[in-house]
């Protein structure tokens, strides 16, 4: 009899799963996946469906670039995860960054590990005219569409007619900076042109607002957390839910990993031995006045927003010493698929991220190069072989078990 009742309590004990509980519970659902991403109403045509059909076929052609082969698709492969799983893509240069994966991307505030963008659809033109990416032109682009009937009649049925390019030279722009020709020209045709060419930024960012991240054994579990299903939450791994209370509880990634993203969008040092002020790479810093000095940027005449509370926030941003080297913190959905990681993919795999944040594997020694940083360095977890694990099966927990969304 009284070991009876012993085996009900500690059987009751071990299966009494702390994450019903608040303050837990809470914190845990506050990382669901949130059905509407936000509106954007710099850009009109970022929920209009032949919009996305021409974001889509534009995302996957090579004739925008300067030597015809390279399209965004050739780095955010969408059979890879969109990512090219490479330390240091190849556009036409060693690029020192990696490249982040796209999914959930319309849920960003910043875009780019420095935030040097403010719209998807701003972000979409600066890879088209990248020396290190597509090394394409915002000329040859229009010329494109214009000379291809198929895209031409879907672009025109969304934006009105293309502009002329009569007696315009072949690229506005060339190795030693703008071409004079082009220069030359009045500025209501640069502006019509300009126009247009941010119309191919608002059709790709249409399309990239579709890249939702599949549902993973993580979500299964927030949805039986949410219905109170004790049932269907035994499902989910007893070693993830250990280390989802490590993420939400003693091991405080919340703090900048949150919200449905687990991104909380904004620009932080880690501490990696690349980030930080003695950072070569300015990161948030150098970003803000790139975004500032950009003409696409959603204050700009080509927003169709200008005067709202995207191009406000923009307005207001203000460069702090602080920010030099720090990174945004990236989104952690399906990122098993997008290795390595960090900014510049110095961490191989998600079993090194782990070690990065428990023993400081990969970090700067404590007061290295971050003298007038006010941020604190983040201290070894020092979490035990076994937490580590835990940790582990959480991290891989939020990706499902295919690169792509298709299956
Ligand atoms: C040569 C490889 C390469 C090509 C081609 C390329 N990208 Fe990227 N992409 C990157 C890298 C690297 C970054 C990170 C850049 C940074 O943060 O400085 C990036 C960043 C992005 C981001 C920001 C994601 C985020 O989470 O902030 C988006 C969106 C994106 N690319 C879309 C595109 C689109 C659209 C195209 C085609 C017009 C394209 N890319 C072409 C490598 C590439
Ligand atoms: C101070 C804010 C902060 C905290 C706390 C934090 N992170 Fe991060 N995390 C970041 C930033 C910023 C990056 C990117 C840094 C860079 O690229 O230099 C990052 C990168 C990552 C990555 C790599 C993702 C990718 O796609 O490259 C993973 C995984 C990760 N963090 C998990 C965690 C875990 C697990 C914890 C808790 C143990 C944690 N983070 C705590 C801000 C934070």
């Amino acid at each position: 009899m009284i070991s009876g009742v012993l085996w009900i309590l500690i059987v009751g004990a071990s299966i009494e799963d702390p994450l019903l509980r608040e303050p837990y519970r809470r914190r845990a659902l506050s990382l669901a996946q949130s059905e509407a991403l936000p509106a954007d109403p710099t850009n009109e045509s970022s929920q209009d469906p032949r919009a996305v059909v021409l974001g889509e076929m534009l995302f996957k052609e090579p004739g925008l670039s300067g030597d015809g082969k390279t399209s965004c698709a050739s780095c955010h492969d969408p059979a890879r995860g969109f990512v090219d799983g490479k330390q240091h893509p190849r556009g036409f240069a060693l690029i020192p960054r990696d490249t982040p994966a796209l999914w959930d991307v319309a849920g960003q505030r910043w875009w780019g590990w420095d935030g040097r963008w403010d719209s998807l659809w701003m972000q979409a033109l600066a890879p088209i005219e990248s020396e290190m990416e597509m090394k394409g032109d915002r000329l040859q682009v229009i010329r494109f569409i214009a000379g291809n009937s198929d895209f031409k009649k879907r672009y025109e049925q969304i934006f009105g007619p293309l502009p002329s390019l009569d007696g315009m030279p072949p690229r506005s722009r060339d190795r030693n900076g703008p071409v004079a020709s082009w220069m030359a020209l009045g500025a209501g045709r640069k502006t019509a042109v300009n126009r247009a060419f941010t119309n191919v930024g608002k059709a790709m960012a249409a399309f990239e607002r579709t890249l939702r991240s599949p549902t993973t054994p993580f979500d299964s579990y927030l949805r039986a957390l949410a219905d109170g299903d004790r049932k269907a939450a035994t499902e989910y791994h007893p070693g993830a839910r250990r280390g989802l209370l490590l993420f939400i509880g003693k091991g405080n990634c919340v703090s900048c990993h949150n919200g449905p993203l687990l991104s909380d969008g904004e620009f932080h040092d880690t501490g990696l031995l690349t980030s930080g002020s003695a950072a070569r790479d300015a990161g948030r810093y150098g970003g803000i006045q790139e975004l500032k000095d950009n003409p696409f940027r959603s204050s700009g005449r080509y927003s169709d927003d200008p005067d709202g509370a995207i191009s406000g926030r923009t307005e207001r941003l203000r460069r702090d010493p602080m920010l030099w080297g720090a990174f945004r913190t990236p989104a952690l959905r399906q990122s098993l698929h997008t290795a390595p990681y960090f900014h510049d993919g110095s961490l191989v795999d998600l079993e090194a991220v782990v070690r990065f944040y428990s023993r400081r594997e990969g970090a700067r020694p404590a007061g290295a190069g971050h003298g007038h940083h006010r941020e604190a360095m983040l201290k070894p977890l020092d979490l035990t072989p076994g937490e580590e694990q835990d940790l582990l099966r959480f991290l891989r927990s939020l990706s499902s078990g295919s690169k792509s969304n298709q299956g």
